[in-house]
């Protein structure tokens, strides 16, 4: 029995679950459940990827403290993963306490093999936040071509990379603010230590050819770069213990997650840390996608080493997700949200589908919305359920043959399959191990149309050639849903409950079952409407839309251009004391009646409350701007302590404030949502 620890890459704790990020979730549960059906001890392991810049200012966007927020998204995250049946043996966070712990041990021993260096480098700044700007929060015009708003690393018209330093105009994305270079020590990790340990394990086997040959090619054939491990505060993340003010990046506390979470696990199983991250007997898998190789084949097997660890034996990369062949985009609707899918479609469908198009390979992965649906009605509806379904009501009553029925040799055949569908999925070729169960289930249906158990049951003497072409079809479907277990677990279980064992192992498609009643065949899948997944792309486009314009960020300073005549044409007047301010007494007031005044050209009168039984009676110059009608219900600011005036229309007990000239031209003030009546403005 093997011992194997499996990794997904660890979500950042600033999105939601998408579609593109289930092609690894998916990918990693369906090798791991895989495992687990062979028998093997194999364990789950992820965690929230918590810490960084940009949780500390979604945070504050949102108005909650980061705890608060990267608990909440932990949440969603596991309400969704849940949702698309991935099942993990432990789900941490980087924020943890077991994880500052195994940061420390890992830091002590990258200090004690004198790895850490101390650099001063130059950032830009933005003085009006207080922070170092990481590059992806500044953005200028490109230094080679000049297009303008490109962001802090590359320009994504000409393809140029730099230094945000380089960039023209910079400006930053924060507070529109421009930033200033400033100087601060940094403290890196020197890689090129371990130059010639990476050079070995890279092309050791661990990793896909491509990548091996990417990395000696561009990586590995010149000194590694240091790599910066620290930002000064403010920062959401760990404190390094001996540089005060000075925090780990997110990019090395997240991995050493994995050995957190696996921790956490360890505690609640009383199992021990050492035989899973210091064993040899332990195989670690990590499965990540293409975009964060460069972390794991160099930097987290340095460090791995560094602090004594077992190294990983597979980093399994995958590429990204298209959809119908483009990058998934928010205005097509194709940024699907994870949650967004469940509430249209059966998470099996995915599952399935992803499955059929994952191989070994770098290559990015197309969901095609057509040949989706075709895909899942042919393979899963027409070809597997369909073999239970138009044969397991014909055998409700006398249950399977007491001894297995003569079949062609497709059982054997199965079994003997087995073994290839096994090597497929061990080598994470789930579009082999799929097209390989399709190829039997193209070999079961025409045993079923050819005995036609439909005809049959209209004789009464062959009922017993009913019964045992029953048999045989429901046995092959039953090894296709053991084959697929990995795949489709909630097809595997309902399999389970209509023959009334449930289905988990793999070598339980080795042997047919006979002579026992089946359960009641419930539904198991449906077709895909293509209605639905229209509503589903519909929504989230419009979704997409509606954040969009909700975060929409004001123009930066600047930009603004309001003019200087309004001030030079109605100057500043004469200087006033607090106390002169303190006795006009504003307050905000409702309106409550507003109605035309037929004898007055501009006036509007209103009654104004100013909570409980407290109003007033205004007569307002505002008819040229404003709809008596527009106006009920609107807060507004009143002078609440103006002496009483007699009008010719009545007497007007205050008055309400607005700016501009006149006329049309005539804006009231309102108070920002969240004002009542009553309150004083000061
Ligand atoms: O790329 C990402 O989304 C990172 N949050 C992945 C971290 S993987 C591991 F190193 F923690
Ligand atoms: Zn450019």
């Amino acid at each position: 029995m093997r011992q194997i620890l499996v990794t997904s890459a660890l979500p950042y704790a600033n999105g939601h679950i998408h579609i593109g990020h289930l092609v690894e979730y998916l990918q990693t549960d369906i090798w791991v459940r895989f495992q687990k059906m062979q028998g093997n001890r194999c364990i789950y392991i992820c965690a929230d990827d918590t810490h960084g810049t940009a949780i500390m200012l979604s945070a504050q966007k949102k108005g909650v403290t980061e705890e608060e927020f990267i608990a909440d998204m932990s949440d969603s995250h596991q309400r969704d993963f849940a949702g698309f049946g991935i099942e993990f043996d432990n789900f941490g966070s980087t924020n943890s306490k077991e994880n500052k712990i195994c940061c420390e041990l890992v830091w002590k021993a990258l200090r004690k093999k004198d790895m850490v260096v101390e650099e001063e480098i130059e950032q830009l700044f933005d003085v009006e936040k207080g922070i170092f700007l990481a590059d992806r929060f500044i953005q200028g015009t490109c230094p080679t071509c000049k297009t303008p708003e490109q962001a802090g690393d590359g320009c994504v018209s000409c393809g140029a990379t730099y230094s945000p330093e380089e960039l023209l105009n910079p400006v930053s994305v924060m507070s529109g603010t421009t930033p200033e270079l400033r100087k601060a020590v940094h403290l890196f990790v020197d890689v090129e230590k371990e130059h010639a340990f990476l050079n070995e394990w890279t092309q050791s086997g661990a990793l896909p050819k491509e990548s091996a040959n990417y990395l000696k090619n561009f990586f590995l054939n010149e000194p590694l770069k240091k790599w910066d491990i620290s930002r000064p505060a403010p920062y959401f993340g760990f404190e390094i213990p001996d540089a005060p003010g000075n925090y780990w990046f997110v990019w090395f506390d997240a991995p050493i997650g994995y050995i957190a979470s696996t921790q956490q696990w360890c505690d609640k199983n009383g199992e021990s840390l050492e035989d899973w991250w210091e064993s040899e007997k332990t195989e670690i898998h990590h499965f990540i996608g293409k975009d964060i190789q460069y972390f794991h084949t160099l930097f987290w097997p340095a460090m791995l080493k560094t602090a004594g660890l077992k190294l990983p034996d597979k980093v399994h990369i995958h590429g990204f997700l298209t959809v119908d062949g483009k990058k998934m985009s928010k205005r097509d609707g194709t940024f699907i949200n994870a949650s967004k899918y469940l509430e249209h479609l059966d998470p099996s469908y995915l599952r399935y589908y992803y499955a059929t198009k994952l191989s070994a390979r770098l290559d990015d992965l197309d969901l095609n919305r057509e040949e989706f649906a075709a895909r899942i009605n042919s393979d899963l509806v027409g070809k597997m359920v369909n073999l239970a379904s138009r044969t397991a009501k014909f055998i409700a009553d006398v249950g399977l043959s007491d001894t297995y029925p003569e079949d062609g040799g497709l059982f054997k055949e199965f079994a003997e399959r087995g073994g290839d569908i096994a090597e497929a999925y061990e080598g994470a070729n789930f579009a082999k191990a799929t097209r390989m169960i399709m190829e039997l289930a193209d070999k079961a249906n025409p045993f079923v149309e050819s005995n036609a158990p439909w005809e049959l049951r209209k004789d009464e003497d062959k009922a017993q050639q009913l019964q045992d072409v029953c048999t045989v079809a429901l046995n092959l479907f039953r090894q296709l849903a053991i084959y697929l277990a990995p795949v489709l677990p909630e097809l595997a279980e309902k399999c389970g409950e209509l023959f009334g064992e449930k289905i988990l192992t793999w070598d339980q498609a080795a042997t047919p079952l006979v002579g026992r009643k089946i359960n009641k065949f419930k539904h198991m899948m449906q077709r895909v409407d293509p209605k639905k997944i229209e509503a589903m792309v519909d929504e989230s486009a419009a979704e997409c839309a509606a954040a969009a314009a909700a975060d929409e960020k004001p123009a930066p300073a600047g930009d603004w251009n309001d003019s200087g005549d309004t001030l030079a044409e109605d100057p500043i007047g004469d200087e006033i004391s607090f106390d002169d301010f303190m006795n006009v007494d504003l307050r905000v007031a409702r309106v409550i009646e507003a109605n035309e005044v037929p004898e007055a050209r501009k006036l509007i009168q209103l009654k104004l409350s100013l909570g409980g039984d407290e109003t007033r009676q205004v007569f307002a110059g505002i008819k040229s701007a404003y709809e008596p009608g527009d106006l009920v219900g609107k807060l507004v600011v009143m002078v609440a302590n103006l002496a009483p005036r007699t009008m010719k229309f009545g007497v007007s007990e205050g008055m309400i404030i607005a700016s501009g000239p006149g006329g049309k031209d005539v804006f009231l003030l309102s108070p920002d949502d969240g004002a009542v009546p009553g309150q004083r403005v000061k």
